[in-house]
């Protein structure tokens, strides 16, 4: 079995078990800290258990990063890391605020730029992205790809959760700027979009997100032809590690980027 079948099987399987969950009082259920460090809540702690049996039952020989499990070695003979966020978009899970998702993906390596499958799921309607490196990006049926014509609204996505006041200032001219900014609450589901080509720009300069909110969306928007960027604006890359925060731009063209960076004063670099 090709490890994109295996990635999108165990997020069919997490839709499956969660999907009657979300939004009730059950789902909100304190496990206490988990290894990403916030707190694990009862679907948090399904949809993991869901992976690690699956993949357990498959014999698939890897090393698990999960968000809340931590690092989980099924084999001393492995092929790589499955990078897991189960559910990315907690709060919304448990509010019932339908913007939530699983991300799932394999590394060969502990760099984000070793990660060789994706897959997104929207846990709100079992809808799914998934991309493997050098065979593009998908959305339920068909290949995506990042919009990078004219559009006739610029869909400007901002994650601005718990924003410094000092980056909120520096964020200001873009709203100033931009009608429509968009900030949904599932990193790696606004990822997924702005593969699809919803969105032009997306932008995290929070410094917090986690490499498992990340890694499916990473290959996901590569594949669709996207850019990524670190905080500097240089090719985006990070540790696999649980220290790792990480800051980013995805971008579908230079144009929008540069216009960005302007606005948000930011030195700019070529484009990888
Ligand atoms: C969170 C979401 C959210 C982002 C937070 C993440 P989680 O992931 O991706 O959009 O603003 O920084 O922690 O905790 O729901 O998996
Ligand atoms: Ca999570």
């Amino acid at each position: 079995m090709e490890v994109i079948e295996i990635l999108r099987e165990a997020s069919k399987k997490i839709y499956e078990n969660v999907k009657e969950l979300a939004g009730t009082e059950h789902a909100a259920g304190n496990f206490g800290i988990g290894a990403g460090g916030d707190i694990s809540r009862n679907i948090d702690i399904v949809a993991e258990k869901t992976v690690l049996d699956y993949l357990k039952e498959i014999n698939f020989e890897c090393i698990v990063l999960g968000e809340e499990c931590g690092r989980v070695e099924l084999s001393n003979n492995s092929k790589g890391y499955i990078i897991m966020d189960a559910i990315d978009g907690s709060a919304n899970a448990v509010r019932g605020v339908p913007f939530f998702c699983s991300s799932l993906a394999f590394a060969t390596g502990s760099k984000l730029s070793f990660i060789t499958d994706g897959v997104i799921t929207d846990l709100s309607n079992g809808e799914m992205y998934w991309a493997s490196k050098n065979k593009g990006s998908f959305f339920n049926g068909g290949q995506i790809k990042v919009y990078d014509k004219e559009p006739i609204y610029k869909i400007i996505g901002i994650n601005t959760s718990g924003a410094s006041s000092e980056l909120m200032k520096r964020l200001s001219p873009v709203y100033e700027e931009h009608e429509h900014t968009r900030h949904f609450g599932a990193n790696a589901l606004e990822m997924a979009l702005f593969a699809r080509g919803v969105m032009d720009i997306f932008i995290d300069l929070r410094g917090k997100i986690r490499i498992q909110d990340i890694a499916a969306g990473y290959i996901i928007i590569k594949e669709a032809g996207g850019f990524l960027f670190d905080a500097d604006l240089n090719p985006l890359d990070a540790d696999l590690s649980y220290e790792t925060r990480i800051s980013f731009i995805a971008a579908s063209n230079q144009k929008i980027l540069d216009e960005i960076a302007l606005l948000i004063g930011q030195q700019l670099n070529n484009t990888n």
